[in-house]
């Protein structure tokens, strides 16, 4: 529990102090030490937007009164609702569908034909390292439900983890606005989501069979130790690591190739190259690198041709 008690909120039309460069400076300290997030110059008008009605919750009037009250905090509250205010959540279904069709029509089938997955059993295990409301996860389980789903002899679970406990509090419920469905397929629609009525009308909501198979942990991939156990088939770390710097992003992704089985595959966002970020991955396709150092022959040739060489974007 936060222990200051900030002055209690004045009119709502108090006059906040806009954001100095000074302010700025130590937001950007905070935030990189906390996240691995680095705010560039160009965020500030950004940050100050995201915090102001923050700000005006707590009846403080500057950049530099919220952020002495987030460092006399005995505690992390006041740093999670400030990581929350400021993380950029945006996120949809099947995002990069080439990446769903590469586990579509090349892993999966690969692991049915060698009668297991890259971890040595038919337990799938899957990670989505930033989930946010959870699209990513459930399209992966949506995936994963129409080939390994109940009576198929398989079995599979998802780690959905992210830093914002309000995106993760959005997942977990897993309701979103109808608008969404249009980045579903009618199929998975279908098979997999339900229509809300009455007063959820205007909302979809997963459905059981999909909501079974997915954990959302908090988990904030700065950490020097992810609390994650055993190797995972498929990590999922996308469009996050563009807001960490090269350090960050080394070390991240040094933590997640550490929990990837050899032959598993991780994933990222389009705008997010490891090369000459670490030599413990080969490049497969764009945004899609393995674990294994060998060609793996079950896949398809046009994932062999590469050679492990980044060649294209
Ligand atoms: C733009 S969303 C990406 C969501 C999804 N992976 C996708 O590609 O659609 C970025 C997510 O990263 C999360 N995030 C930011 N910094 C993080 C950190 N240090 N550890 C874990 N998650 C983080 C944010 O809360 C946000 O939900």
């Amino acid at each position: 529990m936060q222990t200051i008690t900030a002055a209690a909120p004045s009119s709502s039309d108090q006059t906040i102090r806009p954001i100095s460069d000074r302010e700025f400076a130590l937001f950007q300290k905070v935030i990189y030490r906390e996240t691995g997030i680095h705010l560039t110059p160009v965020k500030k008008a950004l940050l100050e937007a995201r915090l102001m009605r923050r700000l005006r919750e707590l009846g403080l009037t500057s950049f530099e009164a919220y952020y002495r009250y987030i460092q006399e905090g005995d505690d992390n509250d006041e740093l999670i609702v400030l990581i929350d205010r400021i993380s950029t959540n945006e996120t949809h279904f099947f995002r990069e569908p080439k990446q769903f069709e590469f586990l579509e029509n090349q892993v999966f089938p690969a692991w049915q034909a060698q009668g297991h997955s890259a971890n040595g059993t038919r337990r799938i295990r899957v990670w989505s390292a930033a989930c946010s409301t959870g699209e990513e996860p459930y399209s992966l389980a949506m995936l994963l439900s129409d080939q390994f789903g109940t009576g198929t002899g398989w079995d599979f679970e998802i780690l959905a983890t992210d830093i914002s406990t309000r995106v993760l509090a959005a997942a977990s419920a897993a309701v979103w606005p109808i608008a969404k469905a249009g980045e579903i397929s009618t199929r998975h629609l279908k098979k997999y989501m339900l229509r809300g009525t009455g007063e959820q009308a205007g909302k979809m909501k997963a459905g059981p069979e999909i909501r079974a198979v997915v954990r959302f942990e908090r988990l904030n991939l700065n950490d020097d130790h992810y609390p994650v156990e055993g190797k995972f088939d498929l990590i999922f770390c996308r469009n996050v690591m563009i807001y960490f710097d090269h350090q960050s992003r080394a070390r991240v992704i040094q933590r997640l190739v550490d929990h990837l089985a050899a032959n598993g595959f991780l994933f990222v966002g389009h705008a997010e190259s490891l090369s000459g970020v670490t030599d413990r991955v080969r490049y497969v396709l764009p945004t899609i690198y393995t674990g294994s150092s060998q060609p793996q022959p079950a896949l398809m040739p046009g994932i062999a041709k590469n050679h492990g060489v980044e060649t294209s974007r």
